[in-house]
């Protein structure tokens, strides 16, 4: 089967870390016979120093007709003063639009490795496999009315709101079910069902998908604000979290320090299964964004965007065997010592963003 990836390595430390999955395709095409054919297009302040836009027409069509896009990091000074419809990150969310990504997947895994230098005590984290299921086109970040208002005696009402729609509530815990079923086959629904009519939505229509198709999958429900608490009181008890897009954003983002560095974190965004093929377009990236301060020196962590890539044999190309022995190369690597600057503790070994690079494709070919 041909495997078409598009590659979109952006900015900063962008290309830098996506050199290193390109290692890894050309090993896996030559020695494992993957067949990955691969395009490269251009995205954020790199698109914008070509042709003016924050990503042409062309690299959104090769988008569209690609298996899977794996996407680096877009922005940086150079172009802060560039006009608002084409500033970097203009790249980004064109694609999740036109892609329809609705649904982000961010994972928090916490590598034996790092356990010692998590925020958090060794045995909250050590062994950690969780996976957030983050809505991403809807809830309060796009519903109307959307604005300030002014009230004329001085006064100001800005207004966001929430909304959700059935559609959109049973894809999104579809996905996390479907998900679930692939790993321990739990999931925990998050809403404010207290204090919102779009909680009590969502919990109703999560209860009823879960019923009606997946009620092999154990489900539970929890207030978000408390699921945060739980997160970093014994986060183990999850596995699947499924939640809107406001919580999810800032649940991830807690799930992430539980983790460690941000150079550690993959992320995927998945859209609507195609009706004929079944196949969902779906985006992979790291969390992190183009980290001016270290670009060019090569020393930018690549594993978030090496682990994005092991996301994207899994959930993209059904290479499961094929992912579980790239995060398992991960892991070996970080238990033999290897550590980029932001991982670095005493007594460990400081490489390059190329030498960990290698390391990761030495080790997986390997195992
Ligand atoms: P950032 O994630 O680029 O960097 C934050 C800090 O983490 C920096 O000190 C950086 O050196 C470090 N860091 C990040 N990734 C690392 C890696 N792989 N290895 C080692 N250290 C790493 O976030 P920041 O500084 O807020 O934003 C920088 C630029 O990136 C801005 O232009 C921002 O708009 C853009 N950005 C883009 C994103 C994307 O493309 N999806 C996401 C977040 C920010
Ligand atoms: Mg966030």
């Amino acid at each position: 089967a041909s495997r078409k990836l598009l590659l979109l390595p952006g900015d900063g430390i962008g290309p830098e870390a996506m050199a290193e999955v390109t290692k890894l395709i050309t090993v896996m095409n030559a020695e494992f016979g993957a067949g990955f054919e691969t395009e490269a297009g251009l995205v954020g302040g790199a698109a914008y120093d070509a042709h003016g836009e924050a990503i042409s027409d062309a690299d959104m069509e090769r988008a569209l007709s690609a298996d899977a896009v794996l996407f680096g990091a877009v922005g940086g000074p150079k172009w802060d003063d560039v006009p608002y419809e084409v500033r970097p990150e203009a790249g980004l969310l064109r694609l999740r639009k036109e892609m329809e990504l609705f649904a982000n997947l961010r994972p928090a895994i916490c590598y034996p490795a790092l356990a010692e230098s998590s925020s958090l005590r060794k045995d909250v984290v050590e062994g950690l496999d969780i996976l957030i299921v983050r809505e991403l086109t809807g809830g309060v970040y796009f519903g109307e009315p959307k604005e300030i208002i002014d009230l004329g005696n001085g006064q100001k009402r800005g207004i966001d709101t929430q909304v959700y729609d059935t559609f959109e509530i049973e894809r999104i815990s579809g996905v996390a079910f479907e998900l679930a079923r692939t790993r321990q086959s739990k999931v925990c629904s998050m809403e404010k069902h207290n204090v919102m009519k779009s909680g009590v939505l969502w919990k109703e229509v999560v209860a009823e998908t879960h019923k009606a198709k997946y009620s092999d999958v154990e489900l539970t429900h929890m207030l978000a604000d408390a699921g945060g608490m739980q997160l970093v009181r014994w986060p183990k008890q999850f596995d699947v979290i499924v939640t809107d897009n406001l919580f999810g954003d800032m649940l991830s983002d807690v799930a992430a320090m539980l983790t460690g560095s941000l150079g550690m974190l993959p992320s995927a965004s998945l859209g609507a299964p195609d009706p004929k093929t079944g196949s969902r377009k779906a985006l992979y990236e790291p969390v992190h964004g183009s980290a001016p301060d270290i670009a060019g020196k090569g020393i930018a962590n690549p594993i978030a965007m090496i682990a994005s890539f092991a996301m994207c044999l899994r959930y993209s190309f059904n290479m499961v065997a094929e992912a579980d022995r790239l995060e398992k190369a991960i892991s070996d690597v970080l238990d033999e010592g290897y550590r980029t600057g932001d991982i670095m503790s005493e007594g460990m070994r400081e490489v390059s963003t190329s030498a960990m690079g290698d390391a990761v494709v030495e080790k997986f070919r390997a195992l």
